[in-house]
């Protein structure tokens, strides 16, 4: 089915081989960098889609020649029955990639069935090792859960598992050497991520941010002299170094270098908004035309049609902002929560 249809590219000649497919907008952790306010306002249940019209969409996404899939939340381990879809979409052959990112609490349960049902990569979110820093972080006592988690994600073999940290000044910006060393314990491949000032994060301050050159510069003196990895990154949002050992990791620089010119990478909210960039103010309302009964080539065409008019550049657009802040104020957020990181799938 793949690609059967004219391979689309948008306005600046983008391609469209990825989507982040969020299945569900709840999360169990608070992290300050994404869910710092009080309340938030959720997705009614009967507005998510089903995995069946989650597979149609991704069918229509399959036939513009999409190869990547990656599920995301809020929580995507708090959908209920989550390895009946992983399975569903395994069996697409159209799906070259097909990745998981969580924040770990619930991973030690699910990992082994996760693998069973076809899912390819696990990708955990793990900003630190102290239980306490953990605690302020994210207000959850269960860090020790994440580890096990990621434990065994090892154990269920994995291949190509990657652990994600958010790297905040002040906080969780001493344990970096000790972060990739963790990672490298279990073979696993760490990538720092800068803070991002998307929605969500309504306690940014350009302050706050570690630059990937400060990471970098941090990195080289715990442990040495840090080589680029050579070629090209594709669309990759990371680049790639290695230690003097050999380890690689990576540094996802979204806001001091950011990678719009390469993005190929679409959005799907669980309810069914088709989003076209992180930072987008708009999108598209897929579930209706799916309730409505639309083909999947109808639905493909429908993308199509949006995709060609993309000219989304979101986070280079924030590097020209002066004076930077936070994208927007919570008000906004709680007028339109999808505009929120946690609905769009991070
Ligand atoms: P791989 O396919 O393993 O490289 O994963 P990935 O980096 O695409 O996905 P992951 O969920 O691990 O994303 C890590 C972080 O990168 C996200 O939480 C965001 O902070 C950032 N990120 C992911 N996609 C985008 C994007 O399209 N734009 C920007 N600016 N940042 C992104
Ligand atoms: N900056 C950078 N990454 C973020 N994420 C959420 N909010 C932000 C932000 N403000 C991403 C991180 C985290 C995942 C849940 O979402 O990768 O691990
Ligand atoms: Fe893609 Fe938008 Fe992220 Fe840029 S900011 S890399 S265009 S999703």
């Amino acid at each position: 089915m793949a690609g059967s249809l004219e391979r689309v590219r948008d306005h600046f000649g983008r391609p469209l081989d990825a989507v982040r497919l969020s299945v569900l907008d709840r999360c169990n952790l608070r992290c300050s960098y994404c869910m710092p306010e009080e309340s938030y306002v959720w997705l009614p249940r009967e507005d998510l889609l089903r995995f069946e019209e989650i597979t149609r969409l991704v069918d229509a996404f399959g036939l513009l020649g999409v190869g990547r899939v990656r599920i995301t939340g809020g929580e995507p381990l708090l959908r209920r029955d989550l390895p009946a879809l992983v399975r569903m979409l395994a069996g697409r052959p159209f799906l070259r990639d097909l990745a998981l990112t969580t924040n770990g609490l619930l991973l030690a349960d699910q990992a082994s069935a996760l693998l069973a049902a076809g899912l390819h990569r696990v990708t955990v979110s793990l900003d630190t090792l102290r239980p306490d820093v953990f605690r302020q972080l994210t207000g959850s006592a269960a860090h020790a859960d994440v580890i096990a988690g990621i434990d065994a994600a090892v154990r269920a073999g994995f291949a190509a598992l990657k652990l994600d940290a958010v790297v905040l000044r002040g906080r969780n910006d001493d344990e970096l050497a000790a972060l990739l060393a963790f990672a490298r314990d279990r073979g696993a491949e760490l990538r720092f991520i800068e803070y991002m000032d998307v929605g969500g994060a309504t306690g940014w301050s350009a302050a706050d941010v570690v630059s990937s050159q400060e990471i970098l510069a941090s990195l080289a003196r715990a442990f040495g002299p840090i080589e680029p990895v050579a070629g090209d990154r594709g669309s990759s949002t990371a680049a790639r170094f290695t230690l003097p050992d050999g380890t690689a990791f990576g540094v996802i620089a979204s806001t001091t270098e950011p990678f719009c010119g390469s993005c190929d990478r679409a959005r799907l909210t669980a309810d069914g908004m088709f989003y076209m960039c992180l930072y987008a103010r708009t999108g598209a309302d897929l579930r209706r035309f799916v309730r409505e009964g639309a083909s999947t080539e109808v639905l493909a065409a429908a993308i199509a049609t949006a995709w060609r008019g993309r000219t989304d550049r979101g986070a280079e657009d924030r590097l020209a902002v002066l004076d930077r802040g936070p994208l927007l104020p919570a008000s906004a957020l709680r007028r339109i929560p999808h505009l929120e990181m946690h609905k769009r799938g991070g």
